[in-house]
């Protein structure tokens, strides 16, 4: 059942498509699939053995069925795979099967198969087609909505990449039944970082689902309507910022520029850089952010203690989070100045004025004496 359909509308008119959430989509993906693409001849889905294993056999028996001939390409699971040597294997496999300027690549997984995919698509040929059907719930409400595809290299994470969009988007709710909690948690986090920067409505929204999710443990059938109408509502936010700053343009320092969307990123990268990206999820590393950047908007006085109150209560119903013990301090403070939102010499935060008024301040605008102090609450 369709849920909700989400229009995303951007400048360049060739890009314009549909996100649509609902529960049991996978079964018919084939006739989203041919009316997303209709001059696609072949298709090949790029995904892992575990999600393929779960879900690969109905999306193939779907495409298959709406006359598509259909080829796979897995990748390995892990961040790890989300390389130039795996964009490499995908790039071989997309040439082995025929696929041409005419036909779909297909992403059916979270966001390393979705990034990988969607950079892939956009080098074969000099760029084909592709679809995303998201299968975490990270990728559901963000990595797959936008068009940022890429990989990880010894440069850092996603410094090689493209912007491509997707021809559309297919969320299917019901494949969260099976995703670990932990995973569960690390989307919630990235939910809450969209309602902190979208407004109350959207965080108010975020954080009743979280209550009503810490005692029914879990998504199932009952929680799949209003999840299908969370995920609406984040993808629906989302969309308006990609629509209005599709590639993140250097000098749009406005509250409505894409880089709001990395509320909270600043310091979660530097502690993904500094624990090897193996310790934390990607998600887990912004609900830690966005505590972060609520602590250092209130020592400048932007924000409320009320308001930084509200974000740690919410962030906690998005589940546990690992401590921070143990982890080199000054390694953090190192992998501050080599973040990817460095533009020129300074790097840029984002933080709040209030709950949905994110404000985008460049580095030397921050007494390093605040960040050192907040950075020695968190990591003793
Ligand atoms: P992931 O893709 O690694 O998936 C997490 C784990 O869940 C994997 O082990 C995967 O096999 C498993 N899994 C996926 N779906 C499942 C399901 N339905 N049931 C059971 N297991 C399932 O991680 P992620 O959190 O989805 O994505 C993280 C990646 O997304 C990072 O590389 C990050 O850089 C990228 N990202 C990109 C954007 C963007 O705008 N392009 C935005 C945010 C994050
Ligand atoms: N995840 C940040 C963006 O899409 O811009």
């Amino acid at each position: 059942m369709i849920h909700a359909t989400v229009p995303i509308k951007l400048k360049s008119a060739s890009s314009r498509y549909d996100i649509r959430v609902g529960t049991g989509l996978l079964a018919t993906c084939g006739d989203w699939a041919t009316s997303s693409v209709p001059e696609a001849r072949r298709a090949i889905i790029v995904s892992n053995k575990k999600v393929f294993g779960l879900y690969g056999d109905a999306v193939q028996r779907s495409l298959a069925k709406a006359g598509l001939s259909v080829s796979t390409h897995l990748i390995g699971d892990g961040e790890r795979f989300k390389s130039l040597k795996t964009l490499e294997q995908t790039l071989a496999a997309f040439n082995a099967n025929g696929i041409s300027r005419t036909d779909v690549v297909v992403a059916l997984g979270g966001g390393v198969v979705g990034d990988l995919a969607g950079f892939a698509a956009a080098v074969h040929l000099r760029g084909v087609k592709f679809l995303q059907m998201p299968t975490t719930l990270l990728a559901m409400i963000d990595s797959s909505v936008g068009g940022k595809t890429g990989v990880n290299s010894q440069f850092g994470k996603n410094l090689i990449g493209a912007f491509h969009q997707p021809a559309g988007v297919l969320i299917d709710a019901d494949v969260l039944a099976t995703l670990p909690r932990r995973e569960l948690t690390a989307g919630f986090c990235e939910a809450v970082k969209q309602g902190a920067i979208g407004g109350r409505k959207l965080l108010d929204q975020t954080h009743r689902f979280l209550q009503g999710l810490d005692v029914k443990n879990g998504i199932n059938e009952l929680l799949a309507d209003e999840l299908c109408g969370l995920v609406a509502r984040q993808v629906e936010f989302k969309a308006k910022i990609v629509a209005g700053d599709e590639r993140e343009s250097a000098n749009n320092e406005t509250a409505r520029s894409r880089k709001i969307l990395n509320f909270g990123h600043t310091f979660a990268h530097a502690l993904e850089k500094a624990t090897d990206y193996r310790y934390l999820r990607h998600g887990e590393a912004v609900g830690l952010g966005i505590l972060f950047a609520a602590e250092l908007s209130k020592k400048l006085e932007f924000l409320s203690a009320d308001d930084v109150t509200l974000l740690n209560a919410v962030v906690r119903c998005a589940g546990r989070l690992p401590a921070l013990d143990g982890i080199d301090r000054e390694k953090v403070a190192a992998a501050f100045s080599k973040d990817k939102k460095v533009i020129g010499d300074s790097l840029q935060w984002i933080l709040l004025r209030g709950i949905g008024k994110p404000v985008i301040l460049p580095g030397s605008n921050i007494p390093p004496r605040a960040v050192k102090e907040i950075l020695g609450k968190f990591i003793r």
